[in-house]
Order: C-alpha cells, then structure tokens, then sequence
C-alpha cells in the first residue's frame, strides 16, 4: 500500500506516494524548500485522518508552527516533535504509530549508540538504519531530509542513497522572474523547483515534478513544457527545441548552441546541462560525416532553465543547435527534433516518440524530425508534420 502524500505532483514523482514500510532521502541545497514541502505533505497526511509525524532538529515547536501558520497550513494530525536524540524519540514512536515520520534532517539526529557528532557519516548512517527497522517493522513511512549541497560538501546524507528505497531531490530551476499578472496565474512568476526522483525501488525512477515556489509553499506547475518555453526567442539562430522526457512525462525544452572559432589553440567546450563528453563526441561525429571540423572550434552549449538532461534522445536536438549556430540560420520556429545519435552519424529510435510529439503539438508545434519508425505506424497528433531522418546527415540537410 502506499501512502499518497496528498500532493499529485509529489505522488507522481513518487510512482504513487510512499510505500508503507519505505524509507525515502530528500535532498536538496540549504534555503531550497526542503522543510516547506514536507509540512506540506504531512499537513495533507494529516488532514486524511492518518498519523502524521515531523522529527525536527533544527527548528523550535514554536518556529514550526509559526512557519505551518505562515503556509497556511492547519496542521491537524500531524505531530510535532523537537528532537535530535533517537532514543528519546522512541517512546514517542511506539505511542503514536504515525503512518508518516519526516526527520528534519537527518543531519542533526543523533543516537547514543556512536559517540560521534551529529551530521558525521556514522551519525547519519546510524540513525538512518534506525530508522529503516523502524519503518520495516511498523509499515509506517519514513521521509529522511538531507542538506546537500552541489559539489557534495556535506557527505552525510550522498552515503545514505544505496541505504534507502527511493531518493529524491529538491532543485533550482532559472528561468527569469517575468511577474506578470498572467504567469502568475500559470505559476511561473515565481521562483521555480524541481523535484527530481534519483532512485526508486518500487517504482520509475527519473520522475520529476515542477513547483513554483508561493508564500504558501510550493504549488505545482500546471504546464511545464509552456513555462520552459515562456522566454524562448523563435528564430534565434543556435536554438532548437527538443521534444524531451523526463520519466513518464513529456517535456518541450529549448537547447542552445553557440558555435566560435577557437580563441585560442585549446578549444573550449562548455555545457550547462548536459554531459560535455556527449557534445564532443557529437561534434567529432558531425566532423567525420558531415565533413566540418567543428572539433576544434568553441562551442557552448545551455540547456534553458537550468534543467539537466541525460536522455540520449537529446542528441538530435543538440546536432541541430549546433549546426544552426555553426550556419548562423534559425530553425523554423514551429519545429521540434529528438533522437539519438549513434557513432556511424545513424539517428536511432527513442521510446514514447508519440508522447513527444503529442505534447508538442499541444504547444502549437507543427514538424517534427525524428529518427525513422521501425513499427507501426505513429499515432500523429492532426496538423503535425512528422519526418523520419535516417543519419546526421539527412537531419543537417532538412535543416537547411
Ligand atoms: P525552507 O523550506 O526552509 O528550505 P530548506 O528546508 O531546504 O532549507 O525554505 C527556505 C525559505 O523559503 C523559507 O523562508 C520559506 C521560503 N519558501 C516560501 O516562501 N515558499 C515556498 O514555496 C518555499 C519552498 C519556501
Ligand atoms: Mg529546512
């Protein structure tokens, strides 16, 4: 059974909520929202009639309250507790059962089995394994919080990730704040989050989910792909829209390329969301069938709004970014392009090419260059036009 979180865009990313008996880490940078969503999540458990617990070792009773009352949040059914000590928690536990425990964080429990302080990798590690045979034993679900930061300075909580069922982390995205009336309303003159899903033993792992970030704590993104796209530039040579997926959700996102000539005898090559190694094999792949020699040149490559993105259908796309600032010509404004790249300059098929393509023609995208079909025929959203390119070289020419 899992225990929905209350937040659709949570229990997506978590293949439904959280497992009874599962422990789950959310991670994410100091100040991200971490402790915000998940009052969130516990008020909505608690609001069900299920028993509801937040372990917070950072924050007084009364600091909690008093940000819940700032979310608006009512907090019936859920349980607070201010404690570090595991041992003092016990009792607590074994009298109230909650089907959901949030320890807020990980880093400042504590148990008296290790001397050590807490946040070391053998606190952490200890009181996680608590934890995990509290959860195992009882059926409820634990949420472990972790500060984490990007270069991985606080290790802590990185060690607990082969040690619990499902991993999460909280992120940053940036876009720019527009703050008009009417992205407000869509959610997008906020800060946003993200909601990234790293491992899941029960379920898709690589889900993500996209949160503006309100003065009532993070509300989900109706329309992501419309909110990556909102500052695209149409007709920008070096940009190319990629037909995505992140999990089980299509994701239209703007790829940027800019192709220099060498400012000096090493070539630089940077890339802002995506593997660099990826690009270069790229551009060595584009040199040898394309005849170009694009390897020794600058190249810069931006994945808008800060997204990282690992799919290999995300090849063609970063092909045509290139090639278009390489050109100095925009690609038609209504076009959206995936596939992978193989060695030999052959695009080769990607899964869920009909969810692509679906979500880009809800957007008002009307072609697609996509790696040829090798079964039936795809479902074709009307008014999209679909075509199949077979090498890097038949991309580059439909490009043109
Ligand atoms: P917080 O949840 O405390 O971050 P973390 O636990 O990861 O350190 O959030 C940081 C600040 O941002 C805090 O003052 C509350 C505020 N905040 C909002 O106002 N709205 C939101 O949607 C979120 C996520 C945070
Ligand atoms: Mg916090």
């Amino acid at each position: 059974m899992r225990i929905a979180t209350g937040m659709p865009e949570v229990d997506r990313v978590l293949g439904g909520g959280l497992l009874e008996g599962s422990v789950a880490l959310l991670g994410g940078d100091p100040g991200i929202g971490k402790s915000t969503l998940v009052l969130q999540m516990l008020d909505r458990v608690g609001a069900r009639g299920q028993t509801a617990l937040y372990i917070s070792g950072e924050e007084s009773v009364e600091q909690v309250r008093a940000r819940a009352a700032r979310l608006g949040l009512g907090g019936r059914g859920v349980h607070l507790l201010a404690e570090q000590q595991l041992e003092e928690l016990a009792p607590e536990l074994r009298r109230l059962r909650p089907a959901l425990i949030v320890v807020d964080s990980i880093q400042t429990a504590h148990t008296r089995e290790h001397e050590a302080l807490p946040g070391t990798v053998t606190q952490v590690r200890a009181c996680a394994a608590q934890f995990i045979q509290w959860a195992k034993t009882t059926g409820g679900a634990v949420l472990l919080v972790g500060h984490v930061t990007k270069e991985g300075a606080l290790a802590g909580p990185r060690t607990l990730e082969h040690m619990v069922d499902v991993v999460l982390y909280l992120e940053g995205l940036h876009l720019e704040r527009s703050g008009g009336a009417a992205d407000a309303l869509a959610g997008a003159g906020w800060p946003q989050r993200l909601l990234r899903c790293v491992k899941n033993r029960f379920g898709a792992a690589h889900e993500v989910g996209l949160f503006a970030m309100t003065p009532t704590g993070l509300a989900a993104v109706d329309n992501p792909s419309s909110m990556l796209l909102r500052e695209r530039t149409p007709g920008a040579p070096g940009t190319a829209v990629f037909a995505g997926m992140e999990g089980t959700r299509p994701l239209l996102v703007e790829i940027q390329a800019l192709v220099g000539d060498a400012a000096s005898a090493a070539p630089r090559r940077m890339a802002q969301g995506v593997d660099p190694q990826r690009v270069g094999l790229l551009q060595a792949v584009l040199d040898k069938h394309l005849g170009l020699s694009i390897a020794g040149l600058d190249v810069y490559v931006n994945v808008v709004g800060g997204l990282r993105l690992a799919e290999p259908a995300l090849d063609a796309a970063l092909v045509a970014a290139l090639l278009s600032s390489l050109r100095n010509r925009p690609l038609a404004p209504d076009l959206v392009v995936f596939g992978e790249v193989g060695l030999a300059g052959e695009l080769r098929g990607v899964r869920f090419a009909a969810e692509r393509l679906a979500e880009a023609a809800r957007l008002g995208f009307r072609r697609a260059l996509l790696p040829p079909l090798r079964r039936e025929p795809l479902p074709l959203p009307s008014g999209m036009v679909a075509q199949p390119v077979a090498t890097v070289r038949e991309l580059a020419e439909m490009l043109e």
